[in-house]
């Protein structure tokens, strides 16, 4: 499949919408960190109320009890085109499109022509973005041509609640058919502006407001407002002379109760209208053209000798930065961003360990947001790890504004835990690469100290050998049941105990203050800490001594072999085909497990063992997860195994540009493989490592790529690689830094 053109900045498409709805709808998702909204076409009524989807970070609501589900808030972007007797549809045969979505500066524009069966061709030309420079602001253009004769005109654009939300379980068995509504009108008003303001329908009961203002030069157009139950919008009727374009600016302004106060929502929308009117649709072009440069100053990625896969990785960089709420700690990013209901928006160990890095050495600030977030989520850790008659916090599979445990599947829920040393690993890759001290003293040791209580109390000791076995439990690789001593959580488990024993000590050291006001508030002796750290190095990681080889958990090398050619015979998940209580007894991985461990220690382990792990597991792992092959890519690479590293990494970062797994439609775009892919490039192809505080690299490019050039940010400095010809320079923030490693 190829449908679309790359060109190193922008993706674009002439195919009809016709097939594969559902997949352009998701390529050509926007978004600017606050709100985010699918690829559909505005205009297309046909468009069930859950298809129009608009998500804004963070407005979620409960659906259960304890369940929660982010809220499909009114569609601002529908349109209506009349000419004559005839309705603009822009799924119809007789309508050509083509659209381009800009990743320099988030812009979409489309293009249709429409040939009416009595008024010859029209041309409708849109362009919309949701700008990164005003988060509450969204907006589109019109301008629509009568090519061929003059004819009666109608357009109509507004905002309408007739929206509903149809989730989908996360249990990947289960497909939920449930069509909610979870957001209800209850005030609308029209004077130069259309305005109208939902709440969500559960117990968080968030207000959202929404206003649209229509600017045109055409003087002699008279705007008529239109007002029914759910909608509101503005309409134009006229008489379009032949070759004259006639252009709209519409003007969107956004605002929940989640960041005004509930009644201030009303002045805050108006003022802001107002402000929209005065700066009008070009200047604020033209300012989020300017913050999307800036954004690209820390984190274009340059590969020259392949234009798709230049094209790949800046689609993939731009949808990180587009779905991202980089000035709000009180969300994080769900495994679909927010351009789409699946997993009911929430977020998972997708944003810790494959997407964080990227923000991390890109943009400190917004990666401290995303860490910020685990730590605000601390207290409802320590209620799910009570609620499991355990000690310390247990971060959920699954979270959402609501910290508690949103997985409702029992077995990937309850024992997926590794999800829990995820996130002090993610925590301390942020400390570590940011150098900052503040959040380090004051919330990561917390963190690592809650966390580390809770895996002591998770393990069962055995007297007999003095080991610490964790039983039951699921590892990153889904197929393998639930099995003991999963490698993969066991050592990040030691891990994450040296992390909080190494932090406590600092503390004593350095801030005894803080040390004696942490250690009191949760009741931490002496003797705890020291127990933490005899007990990690008795945490059991089987390993086959003879074959230099890992074991990934207790029960794998007794599983059944399976043919894996004989069943997996394309890119979709066999878990479609063959259910997983089938599935778990045969020794097949869905998805990397020590493979990426290695990726996360690379130093911590010889290059025989990496390519044991390699050779024995990469063969039996099926990639039935999108977070597969990014992180294969970067173990190949680091092999200097080229041809399977680029094979691998083509597959992670045209994963949803080519629909690699057939689920980019149904399913929206896969943000942990867009974080995998950033990562296989920069720590695999580029080989950057951190040693001793100097940044080395240690390249092995695919040979089709004459040039590799991207930023890294370490410590607040803005570090420059550029890698060419099998040599590199580091430059940091603007002079020469060091020169490259050589090549092992
Ligand atoms: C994967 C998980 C992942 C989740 C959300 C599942 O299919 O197995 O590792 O966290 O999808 O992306």
């Amino acid at each position: 499949m190829n449908k679309l053109d790359y060109d190193g900045w922008s993706i674009k498409s002439n195919a009809s919408m016709r097939q594969d709805k559902k997949y352009y709808e998701s390529i050509f998702s926007q978004g600017n960190g606050y709100m985010g909204i699918r690829g559909s076409l505005p205009e297309d009524f046909e468009n069930q109320s859950y298809e129009r989807c608009t998500y804004i970070a963070g407005v979620f609501d409960y659906i259960k009890e304890e369940i929660t589900d982010m809220v499909n808030v009114p569609d601002y972007m529908n349109t209506k085109i009349t000419v004559g007797e005839e309705v603009f549809e822009p799924l119809h045969e007789s309508v050509d499109i083509e659209q381009t979505l800009w990743l320099r500066d988030g812009i979409l524009e489309r293009c249709y022509c429409w040939k009416t069966k009595n008024s010859g061709k029209i041309v409708i030309k849109s362009q919309r973005f949701l700008s990164i420079d005003d988060i509450h602001t969204a907006l589109i253009r019109y301008e629509i041509v009568a090519l061929e004769k003059p004819c009666d005109m109608l357009f109509e654009t507004g905002i309408s609640a007739n929206v509903s939300n149809q989730s989908i379980e996360d249990d990947q068995l289960k497909q939920n058919h449930t069509i909610l509504k979870m957001a209800m009108p209850i005030e609308a008003w029209q004077d130069e502006a259309d305005v109208l303001k939902v709440k969500t329908t559960g117990r968080a009961g968030i207000h959202i407001i929404e206003g649209s203002l229509v600017q045109t030069e055409e003087r002699e157009l008279l705007p008529e407002h239109v007002k029914e139950k759910e909608y509101v919008g503005t309409k134009y009727a006229f008489r379009a002379k032949q070759g004259k374009s006639y252009c709209f600016d519409k003007l969107i302004s956004v605002f929940t109760s989640r960041e005004c106060k509930l009644d201030q929502l009303n002045q805050v929308i108006l003022a802001h209208i107002k402000k929209n009117k005065t700066l009008g649709y070009n200047t604020m072009y033209r300012k989020n053209k300017l913050a999307w440069m800036k954004k690209w100053e820390t984190s274009d990625i340059e590969i020259e000798g392949d234009i798709k896969i230049q094209t790949a990785i800046r689609y993939n960089i731009f949808q990180l930065i587009q779905t991202n709420a980089e000035g709000d700690c009180t969300v994080n990013i769900g495994a679909r961003g927010i351009m789409h209901g699946r997993y009911k928006g929430c977020y998972f160990w997708d944003t810790d360990i494959f997407m964080l890095p990227f923000y991390v050495n890109s943009n400190q600030e917004a990666a401290r947001n995303l860490v910020m977030y685990r730590y605000l989520k601390l207290d409802d850790a320590r209620k799910n790890a009570k609620e499991l008659n355990l000690q310390g916090a247990r971060y959920p599979w699954m979270c959402s504004i609501d910290g508690r445990e949103q997985c409702e599947s029992w077995d990937i829920g309850k024992s997926e835990i590794h999800v829990t040393a995820d996130v002090a690993y993610a925590v301390d890759y942020y400390v570590r690469m940011s150098n900052d001290l503040e959040f380090y003293e004051n919330y990561a040791i917390e963190i690592y100290a809650e966390t580390a209580r809770y895996h002591v109390s998770r393990l069962t000791y055995d007297e007999n050998k003095d080991m610490y076995n964790l039983m039951f439990v699921k590892g990153p690789d889904e197929y393998c049941g639930i099995t003991s001593n999963n490698t993969y959580t066991n050592w990040m488990i030691r891990y994450n105990m040296k992390l909080a024993v190494e932090g406590l000590t600092y503390l004593k050291e350095n801030r005894a203050t803080k040390y004696h006001e942490l250690t009191c508030r949760l009741g931490i002796k002496g003797l705890e800490i020291k127990k933490w750290d005899t007990i990690r190095d008795k945490i059991s990681l089987p390993y086959d001594d003879a074959k230099y080889l890992y074991i990934q958990d207790d029960t794998f090398m007794k599983l059944e072999p399976l043919m894996i050619d004989d069943y997996k015979t394309n890119e979709s998940p066999l878990y479609h085909s063959i259910c997983f209580d089938r599935l778990q007894r045969y020794r097949v991985l869905k998805q990397a497990d020590l493979v990426l461990l290695v990726t996360l220690f690379p130093d911590d382990f010889s290059v025989e063992q990496k390519q044991a792990i390699w050779n024995y597991y990469e063969p039996l792992t099926l990639h039935d997860s999108s977070l597969s092959y990014g992180v294969h890519a970067n173990l190949a690479a680091n092999l200097s195994m080229n041809q399977q590293a680029l094979a691998y990494f083509e597959k992670s970062v045209l994963l949803d540009l080519e629909d690699i797994m057939s689920s980019t439609g149904k399913e929206g775009l896969h943000f942990a493989a867009f974080g995998a892919s950033w990562q296989a490039l920069i720590m695999g192809f580029a080989g950057i490592r951190i040693k001793e505080d100097t940044i080395t690299v240690n390249p092995n490019l695919p040979m089709n790529w004459s040039k590799l050039r991207f930023h890294f940010k370490y410590k607040g400095s803005d570090y420059q690689i550029e890698i060419k010809e099998g040599t590199g320079h580091i430059q940091k923030d603007g002079k020469i830094h060091n020169k490259m490693e050589e090549s092992d």
